[in-house]
C-alpha cells in the first residue's frame, strides 16, 4: 500500500510539474513570438537595468523608451552619472514625472561609483524590494522572479507560481494581454488553463486627478525653476518648501534654484 501510495503521490508530483512546465513553456513560446522588443532587454549592464527600472516605476513603456535611450547616450556609466550635477539630472528627467526618482537615480550611481553594487541592493536609494529583485533577476543572472502589479496578476489569476525565467514575458502578458479590467483572453496563451479565464479584476479605486493637484502644482515650480532662477516670493510656499525637503530645489539670497549649481 505504502508502495503504491508512494507511487500516486510521485506521478501526481509529476503531473504537476508537467502542468507547470508546460503553462511555462505555452507563456514563453508566445513570448518568443509576440514579446516587445525594448532596449533594456538587450543588456545585462546593471545601471542600464537600473535606469530602465527606476524609469518604469511610474512612468508607461512607450515614453520611456525614447528617454531611456537618450539617457543612456548622455551617462552610460554610473560613474558617468555620478559625475553629473543634480541639477542636469533633475533637467534631465523633466516629463518623466515623480522627480525625486532623479535624485535617488543620482545618489545611487554615486554609491555605485565609490563602493560598487552592495549585496543588499535594496539599501540603494530608490531601490525598493521590486526594483532590487529585476537587478538580480534581469542584471545578475540570479534565480528570483520580480513581481511587478501586471505579474502578480498574472499569477493570481492562473494560480501558478511562475519561474524567474518567465519575468520579461510576465510582464509583457500583464501589460498587453492580461489586462486588469478588460482581459483579452481570447488571445491569451493560457486561456485553456487559467481558472479565471473570462472574467475581470474590480475597477480600482481611481487616480486623483493630475490636474489642478498638488503634483502638478509641484511639477510646474520645478520647470519653471529649472529654466532659471526665480524670487522667492513670486512662487507658492508650500509648493517651495515640500520641493525644498526633497532637496528638488535650494533657497538662497531671496531665490528658489535647482541644486547642486556650485557642486
Ligand atoms: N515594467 C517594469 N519593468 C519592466 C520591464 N523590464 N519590461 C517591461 N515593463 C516593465
Amino acid at each position: 500500500m505504502y508502495a503504491s501510495r508512494r507511487r500516486d503521490q510521485s506521478s501526481s508530483a509529476r503531473a504537476e510539474a508537467r502542468r507547470i512546465t508546460a503553462l511555462e513553456d505555452l507563456l514563453l513560446a508566445w513570448y518568443e513570438r509576440e514579446g516587445r522588443d525594448l532596449p533594456w532587454r538587450r543588456t545585462r549592464d546593471p545601471y542600464a537595468i537600473l535606469v530602465s527600472e527606476v524609469m518604469l516605476q511610474q512612468t508607461q513603456v512607450e515614453r520611456v523608451v525614447p528617454r531611456y535611450e537618450r539617457w543612456l547616450a548622455r551617462w552610460p556609466t554610473a560613474a558617468a552619472l555620478a559625475e553629473a550635477r543634480a541639477a542636469e539630472v533633475i533637467v534631465e528627467w523633466q516629463g518623466l514625472g515623480y522627480n525625486r526618482r532623479a535624485l535617488a537615480l543620482h545618489r545611487a550611481a554615486r554609491h555605485v561609483a565609490e563602493r560598487g553594487w552592495p549585496d543588499d541592493l535594496s539599501g540603494l536609494p530608490g531601490v525598493g524590494p521590486y526594483t532590487a529583485a529585476a537587478l538580480r533577476c534581469f542584471a545578475f543572472g540570479e534565480d528570483v522572479l520580480p513581481r511587478d502589479v501586471n505579474v502578480q496578476r498574472v499569477e493570481r489569476r492562473t494560480r501558478h507560481d511562475f519561474t524567474s525565467h518567465a519575468g520579461q514575458a510576465l510582464m509583457d502578458l500583464g501589460a498587453t494581454v492580461c489586462l486588469a479590467r478588460v482581459p483579452r483572453c481570447g488571445s491569451c496563451p493560457l486561456a485553456t488553463a487559467c481558472p479565471s479565464r473570462g472574467t475581470r479584476d474590480e475597477p480600482r479605486r481611481k487616480q486623483t486627478p493630475f490636474h489642478g493637484s498638488f503634483r502638478q502644482r509641484r511639477a510646474e515650480l520645478l520647470r519653471l525653476v529649472a529654466s532659471r532662477p526665480q524670487p522667492v516670493e513670486t512662487l507658492e510656499a508650500s509648493v517651495v518648501e515640500a520641493l525644498g525637503r526633497d532637496g528638488l530645489v535650494v533657497v538662497a539670497d531671496g531665490k528658489v534654484r535647482l541644486p547642486g549649481h556650485d557642486e
